[in-house]
C-alpha cells in the first residue's frame, strides 16, 4: 500500500536508485500559503551527506512541485512534488540481497520485477517525499496552535536527558542534532565516528512530542492517536520500535493526579487516554535498527541461483539513522495528526 490517511491521502512513489522518488497529496485545503522556504529547511534537514555522520550520497534534493500550488498557496488540487534522483549508481548493486535489508522479500515478492537496488522503494530515500508532505502539514498544523518537534534520546550508548513531560514551550532544539542536552552531541559524534572507522553501525532513539493538540483529538477504537500514529510512523525504514511512555510497576505511580483546568501534575500517560489527547504534551518514543550496511563480511543471498554467498556492502551508508531520520518522524507524527485534526469535533 503506497498511501495513507483519510483527510488527506498522502501517496508515495518512485525509488531509491529510479530517476524520481515523489508524492501526491490529496485533501489538502485551498486558500492557504505554504511557506516553501520552511519546507526546503526541512528537506535540509534530512539531506545526505550534509554533515560529518551521514551517508556522503550527494543529492541536491531540488524539487518541482507540479500541481497544488500557485504563487506560495495551496489551490485545493492534488499537490504533486517530484524529486530527481541524480546520483544513484544501479552498478554498485547485485542481484544478492543484502543482510536484514528487504530485498529477498521485495524480490520474491515481485517475481523479481520490482527494481531492489539501493532498497528499491523499501529505502531511506522514500523519507524525502515524507517529509515533504509532513513539512506543509506541520504549517498547517501550526496555523492551528499545533507544534511538533523532537531530540535525540539516544544514540549507541550516549543517552541524552528526556523532555520535559510537563513542558509548556518547545526548549531550544539545535534543528540539525537536537538534543536537550546539548553538552552530549560531542560524545555522540566521537562515538559515530569510532563506530564507522570500524565498519559497524549504531542503534539510536528519538523522543517526539506535540503540543497544542485540542482535548479529545484522536478517534475512538482504531482511530486513536497511538494507532494512527504508528502507521505512518512505521512506514520509516529502519524504525522498529515505538511507546508512548514508560511502564510503572504500581498504578499509583503511573497515575496522573488532576490539577486546574483538567490538567495533570505529572504526564506519564504521555498526552493520550483513550487513545484522544487530553490537554498534555503528547509524547512518543521511537528507536531505529543500527543501519544494516555494515562495512564487514557478512553472507548475503543470491536471489538467481538462490544460495547463500559471502557479501561485502559497496556504496555509501549512514552509519546511524539519526540526526537525519529525525524530520522524518516528525513528519510522519504530522501528518498523522492533521489527518485526526479534520476529523476532530468536540461535542
Ligand atoms: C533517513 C534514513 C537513512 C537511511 N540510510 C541508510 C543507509 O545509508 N544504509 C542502510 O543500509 N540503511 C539505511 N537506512 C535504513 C534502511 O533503509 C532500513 O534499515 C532497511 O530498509 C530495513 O528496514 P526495516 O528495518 O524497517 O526492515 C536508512 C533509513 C532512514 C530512515
Amino acid at each position: 500500500m503506497d498511501s495513507i490517511g483519510n483527510n488527506v491521502k498522502l501517496t508515495l512513489f518512485g525509488a531509491s536508485h529510479a530517476p524520481f522518488v515523489g508524492c501526491v497529496i490529496e485533501g489538502l485545503p485551498s486558500g492557504v500559503g505554504i511557506d516553501m522556504d520552511a519546507v526546503r529547511f526541512d528537506l535540509e534537514r534530512r539531506r545526505a551527506g550534509n554533515y560529518g555522520y551521514a551517508s556522503p550520497r550527494r543529492e541536491s534534493d531540488v524539487f518541482t512541485v507540479e500541481s497544488g500550488l500557485d504563487g506560495g498557496v495551496l489551490t485545493g488540487e492534488p499537490l504533486r512534488a517530484v524529486f530527481p534522483n541524480k546520483a544513484y549508481d544501479r552498478s554498485a548493486y547485485s542481484p544478492v540481497a543484502r543482510p536484514s535489508h528487504a530485498d529477498l522479500a521485495a524480490f520474491v515478492k515481485s517475481g523479481g520485477k520490482e527494481d531492489i537496488s539501493g532498497g528499491g522503494r523499501y529505502s531511506g530515500r522514500m523519507t524525502l517525499p515524507l517529509t515533504f508532505a509532513g513539512s506543509v502539514c506541520r504549517q498547517l498544523l501550526e496555523k492551528k496552535g499545533i507544534t511538533v518537534f523532537s531530540h535525540i534520546s539516544f544514540i549507541g550508548s550516549v543517552h541524552d536527558e528526556p523532555f520535559d513531560p510537563v513542558m509548556t514551550k518547545a526548549p531550544k532544539l539545535d534543528p540539525f542534532f537536537p538534543l536537550v542536552s546539548s553538552e552530549k552531541k560531542e560524545a555522540m559524534e566521537r562515538l559515530i565516528t569510532e563506530t564507522r572507522e570500524k565498519g559497524d553501525t549504531l542503534a539510536c532513539g528519538l523522543e517526539c512530542a506535540a503540543l497544542g493538540l485540542p482535548v479529545g483529538l484522536g478517534e475512538p477504537l482504531f482511530g486513536g492517536i497511538e494507532s494512527t500514529l504508528s502507521r505512518y510512523l512505521f512506514m520509516i525504514p529502519g524504525l522498529r520500535g515505538l511507546s508512548f511512555g514508560d511502564i510503572k510497576e504500581y498504578g499509583s505511580g503511573m497515575n496522573d493526579q488532576f490539577t486546574d483546568g483538567g490538567l495533570t501534575v505529572t504526564n506519564r500517560s504521555c498526552g493520550i487516554n483513550g487513545g484522544m489527547a487530553n490537554g498534555m504534551p503528547m509524547l512518543v518514543s521511537v528507536w531505529f535498527r543500527p543501519v544494516p550496511s555494515v562495512a564487514l563480511m557478512q553472507t548475503g543471498y543470491d536471489l538467481i541461483n538462490e544460495k547463500p554467498v559471502p557479501f561485502e556492502i559497496k556504496g555509501r551508508h549512514d552509519t546511524a539513522i539519526l540526526p537525519r531520520g529525525a524530520v522524518a518522524v516528525e513528519a510522519a507524527v504530522c501528518l498523522g495528526l492533521y489527518d485526526l485534526l479534520l476529523d476532530f469535533k468536540r461535542n
